[in-house]
């Protein structure tokens, strides 16, 4: 039974996708826990590549279930355009099941997102604009709307009528935009009720079952433990839990179930959005990272900001994640590098730290203290065994797991699903 989270080790966009679905053919169930149409996972097979924003990436393994979990914020017109889309390329996407629980991003949560980003000006977040975050608040706020409601027109209807009486006020008088029209909303809404009926389902009960019968599940979270709203980088987080407690929450499975958690960590940092980040190069550098790795949204086209490993980091992740394993990405994209910086620690003041300060205003003046790894010339790409390796990059990686604390259990040398260096088993 059993029960395997992936969790992002960093700021999000690590390869988490392709960690996925280097373990789809061991896998039952795929359960999405967290986040929305934020998230944003590449998987190349063969010659094609599929970027999904809100479907879990075991959508593209036939013999496995995808799930969205309750944690998750579900904007139904983004599911069925996804789920439009891979139909088209040929993909079976009738498998997946949708949590009754999920809440729904509306149209006046996305409306929310983009005016108060506006509205903060110098100050905004750099959210990705979907709605995450007032969809969220909404289901803290015990106003918003859930999966099940769909199929109840009149819970539906009070619902909304009720969320954006407040709203309303909101979008008209304090950021002088057009109201929206409740019915409208409602009616968007029962639009998509037929064809999301056959999708839902009590996941967590589905889970725990499956689990019993000696299922293996993997829970595949969104963003990443330094936009955890609670661990992250806050406020520069997103709205949810990806780190593996939220997992639980965001499943419905319990902490005892859980057997494995995989931090995908990349072999650099990048970042999407505002906030701190350290070893972030604003140079040639930071420029050749992005170039190399394509370091460009999936989900907002926008170009990461790019900079060294950070261990401190890793180690953070390691900690409050309870990691098992690492999975470190785009090892080939430092390739060329005579000598490649790491970050081992943090200089603030006269203050150095080697943990996370435990104040963010520290944080945003951390300076890394770097520790010089040799680089190595050859391309890597090819290299399907991890002795293989130049010499330098095999210490590269073992200095990572050495400062991280956790055994690295696979490497991605290239975005294929065939090149990543497994030296040890992942379930
Ligand atoms: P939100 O999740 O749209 O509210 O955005 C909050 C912050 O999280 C912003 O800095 C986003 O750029 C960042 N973010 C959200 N989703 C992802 C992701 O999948 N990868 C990387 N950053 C993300």
């Amino acid at each position: 039974m059993p029960a395997v989270v992936i969790v992002g080790a960093q700021w999000g966009d690590e390869g988490k996708g392709k960690a996925t679905d280097l373990l789809g053919d061991r896998l039952d169930y795929v359960v999405r826990y967290n986040g929305g149409n934020n998230a944003g996972h590449t998987v190349v097979i063969g010659s094609e590549k599929y970027a999904l924003h809100l479907l879990p990436t075991g959508i593209l393994t036939p013999t496995l279930v995808p799930v969205i979990g309750n944690g998750v914020v579900v904007d139904l017109g983004v599911l069925f355009e996804e789920i439009d889309l891979l139909t088209a390329r040929g993909v079976d996407t009738s498998r997946l099941l949708v949590s009754a629980n999920a809440h729904l991003i509306t149209p006046y949560h996305t409306a929310i997102d983009k005016v108060v980003e506006r509205f903060l000006g110098e100050a905004k977040l750099g959210t990705t604009g979907r709605g995450i975050g007032p969809a969220y608040a909404d289901k803290m706020s015990r106003v918003g709307v859930r999966v099940q409601d769909l199929f109840d027109e009149n819970i539906l209807r009070q619902k909304v009528d009720s969320a954006l009486k407040s709203k309303n006020q909101l979008l008209t008088k304090v950021y002088n935009r057009k109201a929206i029209d409740s019915e409208a909303v409602v009616q968007e809404l029962l639009s998509y009720a037929p064809r999301l009926a056959p999708l839902v389902a009590d996941t967590a009960l589905l889970l725990h079952n499956a689990l019993r019968d000696g299922r293996t599940v993997l829970l595949e979270g969104g963003q990443a433990t330094m936009l955890d709203v609670d661990h992250g980088t806050y406020p520069f987080v997103t709205s949810s839990n990806p780190t593996t407690g939220g997992a639980c929450a965001g499943s419905g499975i319990a902490p005892r179930e859980i057997t494995r958690a995989i931090g995908v960590l990349k072999a650099y940092t990048t970042r999407v959005g505002e906030g701190p980040f350290p070893t972030e190069l604003h140079d040639a550098w930071g420029d050749r990272l992005r170039e190399n790795g394509g370091e460009f949204g999936t989900t907002t086209g926008r170009p990461r900001r790019c900079g060294w490993f950070d261990a401190v980091i890793a180690r953070y992740a390691a900690r409050i994640n309870g990691l098992t394993d690492f999975f470190l990405t785009k090892l080939d994209v430092l390739s060329g590098i005579e000598s490649i910086p790491v970050c081992v620690g943090y200089r603030v003041g006269a203050t150095t730290y080697d943990e996370m300060p435990v104040s963010q205003s520290d944080f945003h003046h951390a300076v890394p203290v770097y520790e010089e790894l040799p680089g190595w010339s050859e391309d890597i790409s090819t290299v399907t065994d991890f002795d293989d390796l130049p010499k330098n990059a095999q210490s590269y990686v073992k200095a990572l797991e050495d400062m991280s604390g956790t055994p690295i259990s696979a490497v991605g040398v290239g975005p294929g699903r065939t090149q990543t260096l497994v030296l040890r088993d992942l379930v």
